[in-house]
């Protein structure tokens, strides 16, 4: 006979959504579960309908079997189906994994309701216990729970069987952009309840103190016993029965046999409220008493006291127009796909804390319950998004009625799971999937359930930014230029918050204009924030030897965002897909083991709680620019960095501020008349230790410029001579490669896909062929002029060399054709003899920097190894740049080696690559570093912008044709 959960052909029927699956509810049961992650029997099917072989492997749960070692492994895709067949239909060949084990049902769960949990799995899981039939469930991110009672036996053994089918009319409408993945991705528990239970507890804690709890109560045996009620306190403060709700509730019959409703109450005097910065918690017991008084079931959780509200255009927490800086957060490990921990979700929190975010996007279905309880508890808003994203046939399927089902279910379903989260402000719908009444039907669902938050869906905001009917209540584009979102917020027409979902895309190096972004934000009312895309790269950890996952072997083979020999970070098409979308799952403000990109930095700069408003005669200006709280928590270092080489210091008293308020502070130091351009700077760190970082923590460093260089010519010294070769090219002992013109860099990804790399590439700026004009010799000085020939157009390109005092002067000058409209860069590229491994510089740093992307990296003197100046973007590309560099030396051990002046702070690097070993290869460990340095400084350097996926970098950012001119000083130290 056929079974009955197969022959329903789940897979193939969007009808069908579950069965025999519980609802949710925000009771949660985590607590005295017992877990069933382990080893399982294993066994991976062509087809859901294949038939089982006799021999059986073992997989991991949690854990997706396309990281362990089957044939079937991660595929990535961005937009695309990775198969042809429309929905709802799935490919015949669909692996399907059987997952096996024993439970022992423990003897005392005798006469409860045995329920089982399954965390996740994806994409349809069927099943079985004891060789029956169970249930059916669908949606990849939330957890389905099946009532075992009348299948297993207390204090017997029993056989779970879990099935699960990766191809399905679900597929279709979660086709996020991400690795394809097949298995069970979160926890599977078992847990007994009795009869009479709490289904559902909802929990109303407002800022003013008052708290409702609304409890909903069920007996499994059917009529509900006479004389039940519920109790429950909050850190041990009572709870007060609504009596008039009880009243209420027996006149108008609605506690029935069948279900029982009790509401509960408290005012909370002098309430610790909770906001992202203090998220203040208090624990809420509910318990179920029976007739006798003896407890039948209990819930405990911490709730947070806030509201959330949308006035006007503002979005308001506790009555503030907070900004939203957040990020996307997808679930991803380079070991595990998809199946992350509690120290995992923690780890990536509080990296986010440190660097100065407050809002997590669910990037694109909801998280482990987990990653709420570490939101409220770490201080997050979370925008919590339902597992929906029909990106390849939006069109077709947000009308499809065959799926208004799925689309309610998952939209409720995280609704009645997560709502008694604090964290929690927005719903969101889902992601790219058109907009359509399956849209409005769920929309509906919502506002009907949970009128306390808005919701929102960027496939409805972006039919109008304004429009009042749409199933939005925030405008929440993707990628919106900025400059349209200013207009929109000046343009009287605004009707709800700006908040982009997503901007400034991640991808290699990029979030060029971050600070423009953020500049306006805080400037303009109406514009409140929005989330960077993504988190992460979802670089999988991939042995180079057999190109499989390395899988959870694969710890600690990473260090610093790098791969350890042997190892890589894969992206699309490295395990061998036909069908797929490249780096551009590498797109996230973090490396695949977690190490912080520059952006981060750049972030947490523009995030800082306290900043210099301005230098004035009374002094420094300093102010609050959180939401919250005062400057208690942190303590902050006077640094005062001279051109001349000298850094004083002097602690900082921060002064009592509240937000929004500015005072101001005398400057800690007497300005040296001497040592030239001076430039001041608060070191903030955690004054305490806080739950995300130990006390000493750097959390900003802001900074203003004291007093300008003023420019001082080399000294002319006579008697000096520069040597030039026959083609006018320098010689100096300590290069071995000449200083010539440089107008290519290694395409970022943003180069790339914004299309500028293939226009250089047109115009031949990656081999442009050097040709000597002239050399003249004129005493003591010698000029070279030479052109630079590209496949259209041709740049002059004129170096002048003069001894002077200690070295050689070059005063260069390009003149670019009009035809080269857009040029990475102008400047002046030579390598010096091995051995000089360490740079120090007066300029903008210790990090990366570029000139759209530098309000993070202070101007000071700085001094990192040139082996870490490099940053190993997956796609190997344009890298360890520094911006507003006045000065460096290059030296080796002995403290020999070369120093520059520079005649204006330029954006300068050094690396052991040059540009175009970067564009030869696609993966980091396919680079072999130079022994010399390869040394870029430039006269102008283009903006990374972030066109990879949105707005390239702004116009003044840009490199003009016409004359560009700079010059340099070389020295040997
Ligand atoms: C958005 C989408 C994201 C991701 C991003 C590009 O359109 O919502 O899931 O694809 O673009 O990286
Ligand atoms: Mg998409």
């Amino acid at each position: 006979m056929t079974d009955p959960l197969f022959a329903l052909r789940p897979w193939e029927s969007p009808e069908v959504t579950s069965w025999g699956r519980l609802p949710m509810s925000a009771v949660d049961r985590r607590a005295g579960a017992v877990s069933l992650d382990g080893d399982w029997r294993f066994q991976l099917l062509p087809a859901p309908d294949a038939p089982l072989a006799d021999a059986w492997s073992s997989a991991y749960v949690p854990g997706v079997w396309t990281m362990q070692d089957t044939d079937d492994l991660p595929q990535y895709t961005n937009v695309r189906m990775p198969y042809a067949e429309f929905p709802p239909l799935s490919p015949a060949a669909n692996p399907t994994g059987v997952y096996e084990r024993e439970i022992d049902v423990p003897a005392d769960w005798a006469g409860r309701r045995i329920v089982l949990q399954v965390g996740a799995a994806e994409s349809v899981l069927l099943v079985h216990v004891n060789g029956r039939p169970v249930g059916i469930s669908k949606d990849s991110h939330l957890a389905a729970e099946f009532d075992l009672s009348g299948v297993v036996r207390p204090g017997a053994r029993a056989t779970v069987r879990l099935t699960v089918v990766k191809w399905s009319d679900s597929s279709h409408i979660e086709d996020q952009d991400q690795w394809w993945h097949g298995g069970i991705t979160r926890s599977v528990l078992l847990y007994a309840i009795g009869p009479l239970y709490l289904a559902d507890v909802t929990v109303r804690a407002s800022y003013d103190g008052e708290l409702r709890v609304d409890c909903q109560v069920r007996n499994a045996g059917g009529a509900l016993p006479a004389g039940w009620w519920v109790s429950g306190d909050l850190d041990g403060q009572l709870l007060t029965q609504d009596e008039e709700f009880d009243r209420f509730n027996t006149e108008d019959d609605r506690v029935s046999d069948f279900l029982g409703e009790a509401r509960m109450r408290a005012t909370v005097p002098e309430v610790r409220t909770w906001n992202a910065e203090t998220p203040e918690l208090y624990g809420l017991t509910v318990r179920l008493h029976r007739a006798d008084g003896t407890v039948a079931d209990s819930s405990y959780r911490r709730i947070g006291f806030r509201d959330v509200e949308i006035v006007g255009r503002d979005l308001l927490v506790n009555g503030e127009r907070v900004y939203i800086r957040g990020v996307n957060r997808h679930d991803f490990h380079p070991l595990t796909g998809r199946t992350v921990s509690y120290d995992d979700m923690r780890a990536d929190l509080v990296l986010l804390k440190r660097f100065g975010f407050n809002a997590v996007r669910t990037a694109h279905y909801p998280n482990d319950p987990a990653l709420y309880d570490l939101a409220d508890e770490l201080g997050f808003y979370v925008v919590d998004e339902a597992d929906i994203e029909s990106h390849d046939h939006a069109h077709e399927i947000a009308d499809d009625p065959r799926y208004l089902n799925a689309f309610v279910d998952r939209v409720s379903r995280m609704v009645l799971r997560d709502k008694n989260h604090p964290s929690v402000i927005i719903w969101s719908l889902g992601n790219e999937s058109d907009y359509g009444a399956n849209h409005d039907a769920a929309a509906g669902w919502v506002r009907r359930h949970d009128p306390t938050r808005p919701v929102q869906y960027e496939g409805a905001a972006k039919r109008g930014w304004a429009d009042p009917d749409l199933a939005s209540d925030i405008a929440c584009p993707m990628y919106a230029p900025l400059e349209d979102c200013v207009a929109h917020a000046l343009s009287g027409e605004q009707t709800k918050p700006l908040i982009q979902c997503e901007y400034s895309h991640a991808m290699g190096n990029s979030n060029g204009t971050l600070a423009a972004h953020w500049a306006a934000i805080e400037s303009t009312p109406g514009l409140q924030g929005g989330f960077i895309w993504e988190f992460w790269d979802h670089g999988i950890l991939q042995r180079v030897s057999d190109g499989r996952p390395t899988g959870r072997a694969g710890a600690g083979l990473y260090d610093n965002g790098v791969a350890a020999p042997g190892q890589r970070w894969a992206y699309g098409g490295d395990f061998g897909e036909s069908i797929h979308d490249g780096a551009f799952i590498a797109d996230g403000v973090v490396f695949p083991d977690r190490t912080p990109k520059p952006v981060m930095f750049e972030h947490r700069e523009i995030a800082a709680p306290v900043r210099i408003e301005s230098f004035r005669h009374e002094g420094i200006v300093l102010g609050n620019h959180q939401h919250f709280r005062g400057l208690e928590w942190l303590s902050g270092t006077w640094e005062l960095a001279l051109a001349d080489g000298r850094t004083l210091t002097a602690p900082a008293e921060l002064p009592a501020l509240c937000p929004g308020e500015t005072v101001a502070v005398p400057l800690p130091f007497e300005l040296p008349e001497d040592g030239g351009e001076a430039w001041l700077t608060l070191r903030v760190t955690t004054a305490e230790d806080q739950p995300w970082a130990p006390r000493g923590t750097d959390v900003c460093a802001p900074q203003v410029r004291l007093r300008a260089a003023t420019p001082v010519p080399p000294t002319v010294v006579g008697g000096g001579r520069v040597e030039v070769d026959g083609e006018g090219l320098l010689i100096h002992p300590l290069l071995t490669l000449a200083p010539t013109l440089s107008l290519w860099r290694a395409p970022t990804d943003n180069d790339e896909l914004g299309g500028m790399a293939a226009r250089w590439r047109t115009w031949g700026l990656d081999s442009l062929v050097r040709k000597v004009v002239s050399v003249r010799r004129d005493g003591e000085r010698v000029t070279t002029v030479a052109e630079y020939a590209g496949a259209v157009g041709v740049v002059r390109h004129c170096q002048v060399f003069t001894p002077v005092e200690g070295g050689v002067l070059v005063e260069e000058s390009a003149e670019l054709p009009e035809e080269f409209v857009d040029v990475a860069r102008v400047g002046t590229v030579f390598e010096t003899v091995p051995g000089l491994d360490l740079l120090e510089w007066f300029g903008r740093g210790p990090w990366e920097s570029y000139p759209d992307r530098s309000t993070g990296a202070p101007v000071g003197h700085h001094s990192v190894p040139v082996d870490e100046l490099f940053t190993p973007y997956l796609r190997p590309q344009e890298s360890g740049g520094r911006h507003g560099v006045r000065r460096f030396t290059l030296s080796a051990p002995d403290a020999t080696g070369l120093a520059v002046d520079l005649d204006e702070p330029r954006q300068v690097s050094v690396t052991r690559h040059r540009a175009e070993d970067l564009t030869a290869v696609r993966h980091h460990d396919e680079l072999v570093p130079r022994a010399s340095c390869v040394v870029q400084l430039d006269a102008v350097h283009r903006g990374l912008g972030t066109a990879s996926c949105g707005p390239d970098t702004s116009a003044e950012y840009l490199v003009a044709p016409g004359v560009h001119r700079w010059s340099w000083t070389l020295r040997v130290l």
